[in-house]
């Protein structure tokens, strides 16, 4: 039997995401909802200092784990393509995460209607 997919799941904790929309707090409810949900060897969950999109945070970047992971995603360079290898949540809202770890790292369904959105006052 195959083994499940591994999903790396990357939060955005730059000055934008971070300072100004918050994004400790999707990453510490993340944390709660992997452990409280037995996920733990499904998600390797993590930070990066930017995407290059802080107009559209807070940011999270969904993709597949890699045997090539090894240390932190701050010090790898990701560029956020959403081509189905790596997807970029944008305006995440703190009720959302369940449905991204539910629908895309459990299910394997991205979730289009999170892509390429603004938060409130930037559209
Ligand atoms: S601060 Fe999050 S994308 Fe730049």
């Amino acid at each position: 039997m195959r083994e499940p997919t591994r999903y790396r799941v990357i939060v955005c904790r730059g000055p934008e995401c971070g300072e100004r929309r918050g994004s400790a707090a999707l990453y510490a409810e993340l944390e709660r909802q992997i452990e409280l949900n037995g996920l733990a060897g499904r998600v390797e969950l993590d930070w990066q200092s930017c995407f290059g999109r802080c107009q559209s945070g807070p940011n999270i970047m969904v993709r597949e784990a890699s045997e090539h992971d090894a240390g932190p995603a701050r010090f790898t360079v990701l560029l956020p393509t959403n081509t189905g290898e790596a997807v970029l949540y944008n305006a995440v809202r703190i009720e959302e995460l369940g449905r991204i770890l539910r629908d895309h790292v459990v299910g394997g369904r991205p979730i289009r209607a999170m892509m390429g959105r603004k938060p409130p006052g930037f559209d």
